[in-house]
């Protein structure tokens, strides 16, 4: 299993995160996504939010017409979201929790909460071809829910295990990872595809990349702050480079 390639998504939200800074139509989203297709990456990743704070509307049109690499389309459980992502009808659509006041993705959905709710919301945008991912903890509760409601993905949040490695709480990081680790597995058994993401760098990404059931990484805001130092086709390059001897 472990010798199967893992995917890189590469998120360019941050990208637009810069553009918007202006108001402008630079630095632009799409020659982000067409220099990290070229790099290597696997897919696209693009957050549309709910007050647009980055990737807006037109950029998902966009990207589609743009890139030929798969797009993994992150969005809230709304009606709004769900109406878009059936015009769009994108390869993959990550279902991930959003408040307005956070400033990212803070933790991961309750699906053993809203596991009915979220069922429903599901069901047409499976219908129409989208591979349905959702966005949890390393929970066993919320990863039994997934399943139970016919996600095909779940992507595991490895966020609590970048902040603790970034705060040296070392045991922390240790706890938190051997979780995901366990989750991974978990999730597998249960028939789900593994994919995991957040706070993802050079740092963390080795040994989450070493789960032999992961067959997707989603990193954005690192290598976009990386790509001012060294540009992004070099910072895709190295990330796909510890991927890859994470997995030899
Ligand atoms: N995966 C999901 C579901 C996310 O919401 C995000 C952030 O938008 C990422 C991956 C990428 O996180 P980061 O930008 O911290 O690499």
């Amino acid at each position: 299993m472990a010798d199967e390639r893992l995917r890189l998504g590469v998120n360019i939200d941050h990208v637009a995160t810069l553009r918007n800074a202006r108001g402008g139509a630079l630095p632009d989203p799409v020659r982000a996504a067409l220099m990290a297709q070229e790099a290597g990456a696997d897919g696209i990743t693009a957050h549309l939010r709910e007050d647009r704070r980055h990737i807006r509307d037109d950029d998902i049109w966009a990207l589609m017409e743009a890139t030929s690499v798969p797009l993994n389309f992150e969005m809230a459980a709304t009606d709004e979201m769900q109406r878009i992502a059936l015009r769009h009808k994108p390869h993959a659509v990550c279902i991930v929790p959003e408040k307005r006041e956070e400033r990212t993705t803070e933790g991961g959905l309750d699906v053993a909460k809203d596991e009915r709710q979220l069922a429903d919301f599901i069901t047409p945008l499976r219908d129409a071809g989208c591979r349905v991912s959702l966005f949890v903890a390393a929970d066993r509760a919320q990863i039994d829910s997934a399943a139970r409601i016919g996600a095909a993905v779940v992507e595991l949040h490895t966020g609590a295990y970048c902040d603790f490695v970034a705060e040296g709480e070392t045991a922390k990081a240790s706890a938190e990872l051997g979780r995901l680790r366990e989750m991974s597995a978990h999730a597998h058994s249960l028939g789900l595809e593994v994919h995991a993401g957040h706070g993802l760098s050079y740092d963390t990404v080795q040994s989450v990349a070493a789960f032999p059931e992961l067959r997707e990484l989603n990193i954005g805001h690192f290598l976009i702050g990386e790509a001012v130092f060294c540009g992004l086709t070099e910072a895709i390059a190295e990330m796909r480079r510890l991927m890859d001897e994470a997995r030899a």
